[in-house]
């Protein structure tokens, strides 16, 4: 198969990442790395053998780039995915999809109206974890999956991020961060969300930076720090989610449980690929482990996994699994759980959502198709 030519847009932190994942999968290759700080393009096309740095605008134009892959900060989401529709690329964005439901519905809308694709992250669910996950609830492992809860609790990334402002932006804060891990994982296992509500607080509202080069600078909280969320599943599950930077030492049993009528799941964490599946049944005395029925647990060389079946699905002409269209639901839940803690009242999730064929087991390590 012909590899796909990406283009990287935002070389920060996170782009170390994706290009291990171009070295991963054959069906990528990155042809170009952009950012407004061309120093940074450089360095990261340098350090994985990238033939081109350059500007967006010089991305943009180019006509082997067909998929722009935007890794900027949220709030850039929704600007870059549209100048990447507008000149014609398919786009696959780092999570959150944008920053707003606007910008999200407006870049979906627009990219239909040219017809390219819109991606988005995490693709964890597509690792070895939690397609396991996924296949033994499909099988019925735990009988009627009936309530979930998912929590993600530490104390923020300003202790090594070296520039965590963005996390405590409008935009940012830990559901908008590391809910779409969690939520995408739950959306996989319990399908489509009804409607939500929550309750949230800036809890710690100024923050010390605890990196380097921005040592003992302050931030100003400026989105809740912690989210407590209630969810009902379309399916008649219900969930509880905390996502929260503002506590020390939360001990948890496993970052995501589903509980059935005859047992229950301890699910991975939904921000790696790999992770323990533990399954206890009704009447078992212990959990076990269950070996992973899927491939790809490596996180730290497949971060980017989500463009690589993107890839195969540009290629052969199927949907690919970690949609604009999932990305928007998660979005509109996140969203939901802030208006509901300021409201009062619930919301009624207005995205609409299905959730994409499950993994082959047994896949090739460096693929995704059979
Ligand atoms: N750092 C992580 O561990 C991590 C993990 C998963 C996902 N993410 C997501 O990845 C994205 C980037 O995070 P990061 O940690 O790499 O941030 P970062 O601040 O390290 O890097 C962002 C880069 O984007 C560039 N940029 C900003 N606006 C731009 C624009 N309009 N056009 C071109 N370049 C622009 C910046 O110059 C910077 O180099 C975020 O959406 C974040 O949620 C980060």
């Amino acid at each position: 198969m012909t590899p796909v030519k990406i283009g990287i847009i935002g070389c920060g932190n996170i782009s170390a990442a994706y290009l291990r994942t171009v070295q991963a999968f054959p069906v990528l290759e990155c042809v170009a790395c952009a950012d407004i700080d061309i120093e940074r393009a450089k360095a990261r096309a340098q350090e994985f053998s990238v033939p081109k740095a350059c500007l967006p605008d010089e991305l943009y134009d180019d006509p082997d780039v067909e998929i722009v892959v935007n890794l900027t900060t949220p709030q850039a989401h929704a600007s870059v995915a549209n100048d990447a529709i507008a000149a014609g690329k398919h786009v696959f964005n780092e999570k959150p999809l944008t920053v707003t439901r606007a910008e999200g519905e407006q870049i979906l809308a627009a990219a239909d109206e040219k017809s390219v694709r819109i991606g988005c992250a995490p693709g964890t669910f597509l690792g070895a974890g939690l397609q396991t996950c996924r296949k033994l609830i499909d099988d019925g492992a735990i009988g009627e999956p009936v309530a979930a809860t998912a929590y993600m609790m530490g104390h923020g990334h300003e202790s090594w991020h070296p520039d965590p402002e963005f996390y405590y932006m409008v935009g940012g804060g830990p559901m908008m961060d590391m809910g779409p891990y969690y939520l995408t994982a739950l959306l996989q296992m319990l399908g489509p969300i009804r409607r939500v509500s929550g309750s949230a607080g800036i809890l710690v509202p100024e923050r010390t930076i605890g990196s380097e080069k921005k040592r003992g600078q302050k931030i100003t909280v400026e989105t809740p720090d912690h989210i407590t969320g209630t969810i009902d599943f379309v399916g008649g599950a219900v969930g509880t989610i905390i996502t929260s930077f503002a506590v020390w030492h939360a001990q948890n049993f496993s970052p995501i449980t589903i509980f059935g009528t005859e047992g229950t799941l301890a699910v991975p964490d939904p921000n790696s690929l790999g992770g323990k599946v533990r399954l206890r049944r009704q009447g078992e005395e212990d959990w076990a482990e269950v070996p992973y029925t899927h491939s790809h647990s490596d996180g730290k060389q497949k971060w980017g996994i989500g463009v690589a079946d993107m890839a195969y699905a540009i290629r052969s002409g199927r949907a690919h699994r970690a949609s604009g269209a999932q990305a928007m639901h998660v979005l509109d839940a996140m969203h939901g759980f802030l208006d509901a803690a300021e409201s009062g009242q619930s919301y009624t999730l207005q995205a609409q959502y299905l959730r994409p064929m499950p993994l082959p087991t047994g896949l090739p390590e460096d693929a995704l198709d059979e």
